[in-house]
C-alpha cells in the first residue's frame, strides 16, 4: 500500500464520519439540506487551508451527501483551455467538478473557467486562423469545488465566483485523537487512548501527518515490543523520529536554527531561507511556515521572517 492508497482506505465518506471543522460541518450540512430541498445544484464552493487537512476528504464527502459523481483535477494539471474543455464537457447534471490548487490555473484556463461557472457555457474555438470561428456550448448544471492553500493567491474574478467560501484550521487535540483511534481501528493496530492522544498531539494539528504518525509510532512498537500502543511507547517512538512534544520535526528546528542562530534575530527573506534549508519556496511558505505562524513561533514582517521568544526558548532546551 503507498501513501495515497493508505490515505484514502482511512477517509470517511459521510459527513457524520467527519471528525472536527465543527462550523463547516453545519454549514456543509445544512446547504446540501437547502440543496436537495430546492432541488437546485449546490452553488460553486471554494475550500481554503493548509495541506493535509482533508480538503479533497470534504469535497468527497459533499458529494457523497449530495449523492452525485465527483471529478478530480487540479491547477497545474490543466495546462491548456482543451484539457478542461475535455473535462467540462464530460459532466452530467448536478456533478462535482473537483480542482484542487485553483490559485495555479493558468490565466487562460481560468477565463475559460468563468462562463463556465456562471453560466453553464463553453466557448471552443474550431479551426485555425481566418477560418476559425467560436462556438458556444451550453453545460449541463454542476458545482465547481475548488481547494486552494493560498486563498490570498486567487484572482478576485475567479474569487467572486463562489458562493461558499470555507476556511479550513488546523484541527485540535481532541479531533486529532478520535481521528487517529479510528485509523487505528481501520488498520487493525492496537492503541489506547493515551497512545491515541500522545500522537495527535505532536501532529501539528493536521490529520495528513497524524495518519502517517500512527503508522512510524506502529512500525516502532512492533519492533520495540507487541505492537500495542501506550502513552509510553508512542513517546519513545516519536522521540525517536525526532518529533518534540509540539509536533517540530528536524526541519522545523532548522529553520528556526537559522532564524535564530545564524541570522541573529535579523529578518530573513524566503529566499535565504530556501537556499540556507534546501527546501523549495513553496514547501516553506505552505507547509513548514503555516504552523510556525500559527503556534506563535515565527512572525512575518515586511522585511522578512522573525523568530519569537517562544522559538527562541525552545531552541535553548534543545540546545542543552
Ligand atoms: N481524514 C482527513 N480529515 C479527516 C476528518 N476530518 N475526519 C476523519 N478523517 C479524516
Amino acid at each position: 500500500m503507498n501513501e495515497t492508497e493508505f490515505e484514502l482506505s482511512l477517509r470517511p465518506v459521510k459527513l457524520n464520519e467527519y471528525i472536527g471543522q465543527e462550523k463547516i460541518k453545519k454549514q456543509v450540512s445544512l446547504l446540501i439540506e437547502a440543496s436537495k430541498r430546492k432541488n437546485q445544484v449546490l452553488d460553486h464552493v471554494l475550500i481554503s487551508g493548509p495541506p493535509g487537512l482533508g480538503k479533497t476528504t470534504l469535497a468527497q464527502v459533499i458529494a457523497a451527501e449530495l449523492g452525485r459523481n465527483i471529478h478530480f483535477t487540479s491547477g497545474p494539471l490543466l495546462e491548456k483551455k482543451g484539457d478542461l474543455a475535455g473535462i467540462l464537457s464530460s459532466l452530467e447534471e448536478g456533478d462535482i467538478l473537483f480542482i484542487d490548487e485553483i490559485h495555479r490555473l493558468n490565466p487562460s484556463v481560468e477565463e475559460t473557467l468563468y462562463p463556465a461557472v456562471e453560466d453553464f457555457k463553453l466557448d471552443i474555438v474550431i479551426g485555425k486562423g481566418t477560418a476559425s470561428r467560436s462556438v458556444r456550448i451550453e453545460l449541463p448544471r454542476f458545482t465547481l469545488i475548488g481547494a486552494t492553500t493560498r486563498a490570498g493567491m486567487l484572482t478576485s474574478p475567479l474569487l467572486s465566483r463562489f458562493g461558499i467560501i470555507l476556511n479550513m484550521d488546523f484541527y485540535d487535540t481532541d479531533s486529532l485523537t478520535e481521528m487517529v483511534l479510528r485509523s487505528a481501528r481501520i488498520l487493525q493496530i492496537q492503541i489506547n487512548r493515551e497512545g491515541a492522544e500522545e500522537i495527535a498531539k505532536r501532529s501539528r494539528g493536521t490529520p495528513r501527518i497524524a495518519n502517517r504518525l500512527l503508522k512510524r509510532v506502529h512500525d516502532f512498537a512492533v519492533v520495540n515490543g507487541t505492537g500495542f500502543i501506550d502513552r509510553k511507547t508512542a513517546h519513545k517512538a516519536l522521540e525517536f523520529f525526532e518529533i518534540d512534544e509540539n509536533g517540530l520535526d528536524p526541519i522545523d528546528r532548522k529553520y528556526l536554527d537559522i532564524l535564530i542562530n545564524k541570522f541573529r534575530g535579523r529578518p530573513v527573506g524566503l529566499s535565504t531561507l530556501s537556499s540556507a534549508l534546501s527546501e523549495s519556496k513553496n514547501t516553506i511558505e505552505e507547509i513548514i511556515e503555516p504552523f510556525l505562524l500559527r503556534e506563535g513561533y515565527i512572525q512575518k514582517t515586511p522585511r522578512g521572517r522573525i523568530p519569537t521568544d517562544r522559538a527562541k526558548r525552545l531552541l535553548k532546551r534543545f540546545e542543552k
